[in-house]
């Protein structure tokens, strides 16, 4: 991955800057002073992507002409709220998560999906997520324990999650057998789906390989009930490694199921 450069916003205070070297530490990039060049000057300018570290979000800009990715919980809280009301949610009825279980998230991406299971799986749960991008799991991660803009139950099930800055094959090769309830996996679609405008940002950062064989057979080995893949619906990899797919009528993406 070409590396970013880390900036303040464009008329930064001694702690924006501060911020932002700290930032650029963290990440183990290079700091760069804004000077008020616009994001497109900079990335012009290093041949890098640009990290703005802000004191509201970090943005992480890969792209001049696709919007930046900054944490933001999605549609997590407005599912939160339909499971609350009595209503259901694909996701969690493909994994058939429940309380008390532990969750392997493989693809963590903006966490929307891991927010809802830590939901569901509450305090007596476990929800880890595995994000191969470090950029896109140290922005997530920071806004995981720092948003506050979403209801009291919804940050708790955020703040919960235990992010890892890793490869979920590499990860997964040292779990114990049977160590998660559920692994779950919603790679990157090999299909563009032109309506999931959220998504636009980390289409365009983010890990785009198709798992590989050895990610799917680890999963199988860690996963005590039940492995589940979204993917587009044309999608080879359902039949590929033996998934059983929920059929969902106008969706561009299905579930499938593999029983442990
Ligand atoms: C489609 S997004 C996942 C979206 C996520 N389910 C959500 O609710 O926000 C896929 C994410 O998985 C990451 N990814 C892809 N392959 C991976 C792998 N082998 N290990 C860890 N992360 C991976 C990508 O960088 C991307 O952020």
């Amino acid at each position: 991955m070409n590396r970013p450069i880390v900036t303040t916003g464009q008329h930064p205070d001694e702690r924006s800057v501060e911020l932002a070297g700290q930032v650029a530490g963290e990440l183990g990039s290079d700091f760069v002073p804004r000077k008020k060049r616009s994001v497109r000057k900079l990335m012009k300018e290093f041949g890098r992507p640009v990290v703005v570290a802000g004191k509201e979000r970090y943005e992480y800009h890969t792209d001049p002409d696709v919007q930046p990715l900054f944490f933001h919980p999605g549609l997590a809280a407005i599912r939160i709220k339909r499971i609350r009301d009595g209503g259901n949610d694909a996701m969690a009825e493909a994994c058939g998560l429940r309380a008390g279980d532990s969750f392997l998230d493989c693809t963590l991406g903006l966490a929307t999906d891991s927010t809802v299971a830590s939901f569901i799986v509450g305090p007596g749960g476990r929800v880890t997520g595995c994000e191969a991008d470090p950029v896109v799991a140290y922005i997530v991660s920071h806004g995981l324990e720092t948003y506050t803009d979403s209801p009291q139950d919804v940050l708790e099930a955020m703040r919960r999650i235990d992010v890892r800055r890793v490869e979920a094959g590499e990860w997964i090769a040292r779990c114990p057998d049977n160590s998660f309830d559920i692994v779950y996996l919603d790679p990157m679609f090999e299909e563009a789906i032109e309506e999931s405008a959220a998504f636009a940002p980390l289409r365009s950062a983010g890990v785009h390989g198709i798992p590989d064989d050895r990610l799917f057979e680890e999963a199988r080995r860690v996963a005590r009930r039940r492995v589940v893949l979204k993917a587009h619906f044309k999608s080879a990899l359902f039949d590929r490694h033996g998934f059983m797919r929920i059929e969902r009528p106008n969706t561009k993406f299905h579930y499938g199921i593999l029983d442990c």
